[in-house]
Formats: C-alpha cells, structure tokens, sequence
C-alpha cells in the first residue's frame, strides 16, 4: 500500500488514437476499484464508445435518455448516469455525446469548459469518490476540454509506432501547454511505452522509442510544455533544468532505461532488458470479453506493471 495517497481525478488524453488510452483506463480503474478497494468512478468521453463497448455498454439510445448533458447542464443528479459493471468501480458509459458536445458548445467557452470538474469531479472527489479517471477521444473535442480541466493529472501511454513522438507532441503543443499557461498547474504523472515486443539491443521501433523517451532534450521539452522558460516546440530545456531529473519524473521505473544501460546493452554487456507495457493477447479477449484485465486474467505478468503506474497515481509522483 502506497504512503500519503490522495484522491485524484486521472485523464488520458493523447491527441492521438489508438495507443492504449482505454486500455489503461479499465485496467487501472479494476486495479483501483476492485484490486485495491478504492471508491472509484471511471468516465467514457470518447464519442467512439470503445471503453464503454469493452465493457459491455452501448453508446447511442434515444436522446430521450438521460444522459452527461442532464447532469452537466441540466438538473439530474449524477446517479441518474452512473452504472456499475461489476468490476469494482462505478461507470459513466459514453452516450449520445455527440449530442452532449453540442449542448456544452451553446454555452460561453469558459463556463461549458467547467462543467465536468464543477458537476461532477469537485461534488464527488475525496468524499464518495478517491479516484476519478477520464477516457478522452484521439482528437480534440469540448469533452476533453472538459476533463483536463476538471482532471489536471494526466497518463499518457505511447506505443512503437513512428507517430508516437508526433501525438506527444500535439499533446503537449496544443493541450497542456495552453492549460498550464492558462490555469496553472497540470502533472504529467507519467509517460508509459505500451505494446512493446520487440528487442531493444536492435535498431527497432521498440528501441527508438524508448530511446527517444530516455535520451531525448526535446522530448523532456514536451513534458514541460506551458512552463516558465520552457520552449517546447524548439524541444530545448532551460539551461538550469536537468534532463536527467525531468525523465526521472515522468518515465516509470520499469522503464527507465540510463545512458549507461544503452551502453552497456550496445557492447552486450548485460542482456538486453524488456521492458513493460509488453503486448498482451489477454488485453483484446478481455475487450472481447466485455471485461476489464483485472477481472479477465487476474494473474496476468503485465498487471504488476499497471500496479506500479496505479501507485504513481496514488502517491501523485514517480519514485525511481
Ligand atoms: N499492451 C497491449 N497488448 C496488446 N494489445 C493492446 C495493448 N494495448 C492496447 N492494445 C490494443 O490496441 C488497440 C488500441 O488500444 P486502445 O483502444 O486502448 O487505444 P486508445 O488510445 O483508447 O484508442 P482510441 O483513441 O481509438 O480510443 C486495442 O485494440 C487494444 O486492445
Ligand atoms: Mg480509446
């Protein structure tokens, strides 16, 4: 159990589809929930639905059902949407939210950009709920305005493909930079490769990005994005920043890989190591099942990992 734990509201917003943001939102939402007992609320803000189909909910009904715009704008009262999966914690599946884009859109852009954290994160935060996470659409809608406002605390998972310093980039460029210039602060909790499979001591696409992500300036430029002196589309860090220790903040334990390593993995020195978030046929059976990892194989070998990226967001910060 991880010391000085304080309730937080958790989003996952990558401007970019398909690197495992639902992934990580289910599984860390059953490792909060049910594996550690936390009051738990997990909220799908994807239009696509892909987290709320995962879990066995559909996303469109009739607009006559209540749905988000009701709570968000109307007078229904957060229970009206919240269902229970089974798996530990509570659930707001995606629904009409096209429809709910629209409704937030007719108010003025700062007061409908409020919503989400003034309806539901700061009435049910710390008091009926510890944890609160956010599943946010690949491109930039009002909802996920919505929830880096109302969840200043962001995951953000990277998978081996060649667009994946170019999602961070418009990430960090278009998202947390003008919010943290704008409301102040918002905590990158952690960058996490996921999918990986590949050997690190070849020149794969494994071992770009976690090369880029352990070496690289402009990549810790990203992660500062919005902050004093710091540049992040030039991808220089302030000359009183040290690029060690901002990589230490925002990269996971397992897998921070120091220059030291590379060296020693080049001259085969030690064997290469394989790093987490590995690729994991459980991940799409327990989507196709309808169930979160946790609950799908319990004792599957990545969920230590995902344990440790749910003690980050317990204690707020990486311990190397
Ligand atoms: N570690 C993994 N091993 C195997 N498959 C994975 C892994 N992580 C994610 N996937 C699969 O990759 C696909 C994309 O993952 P996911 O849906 O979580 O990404 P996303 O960022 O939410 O995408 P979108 O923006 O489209 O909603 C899914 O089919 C998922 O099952
Ligand atoms: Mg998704």
């Amino acid at each position: 159990m991880v010391e000085n734990q304080t309730p937080k509201a958790v989003c996952f917003p990558m401007l970019k589809g398909g690197f495992g943001k639902s992934t990580f939102v289910s599984t860390l939402g059953g490792i909060l929930g049910k594996v550690r007992g936390h009051n738990t609320l997990v909220i799908d803000l994807d239009p696509a639905g892909h987290l709320s189909t995962g879990l066995g909910y559909y996303t469109r009904e009739s607009s006559s059902a209540t749905d988000l715009s009701d709570v968000l704008l109307g007078d229904e009262p957060l229970e009206a949407i919240v269902k229970n999966p089974g798996h530990g914690f509570d659930f707001i599946p995606s629904l009409n939210l096209d429809s709910v884009t629209d409704d937030l859109s007719k108010d003025s852009v700062l007061a409908s950009d409020l919503k989400m954290k003034q309806e539901i994160v700061d009435k049910t935060l710390g008091d009926r709920y510890e944890y609160i996470l956010f599943d946010v659409p690949g491109t930039r809608n009002k909802l996920t305005n919505n929830a880096v406002v109302a969840a200043p605390n962001a995951i953000l998972p990277l998978m081996p493909k060649p667009e994946a310093l170019n999602g961070l980039r418009e990430t960090a460029t278009r998202l947390v930079g003008p919010i943290r210039s704008q409301l102040g602060e918002f905590t990158i909790l952690a960058t996490v490769p996921n999918d990986l499979s590949a050997r690190i001591d070849h020149q794969t696409s494994d071992r770009k990005l976690l090369e880029a992500m352990n070496t690289q300036e402009s990549f810790a430029a990203l992660l500062l994005a919005g902050r004093d002196g710091v540049d992040a589309r030039s991808g220089t860090l302030p000359d009183d920043i040290d690029l060690e220790t901002v990589l230490d903040e925002h990269i996971p334990p397992f897998a921070r890989i120091r220059a030291d390593e590379w060296d020693a993995i080049d001259a085969g020195e030690i064997d290469a190591p394989k790093p987490p978030i590995r690729h994991t046929a459980a991940i799409g059976k327990a989507y196709e099942q309808r169930e979160p990892l946790p609950s799908y194989d319990p004792e599957n070998p990545q969920l230590e990992h995902f344990g440790e990226i749910a003690d980050i967001i317990e204690r707020g910060r990486i311990i190397q």
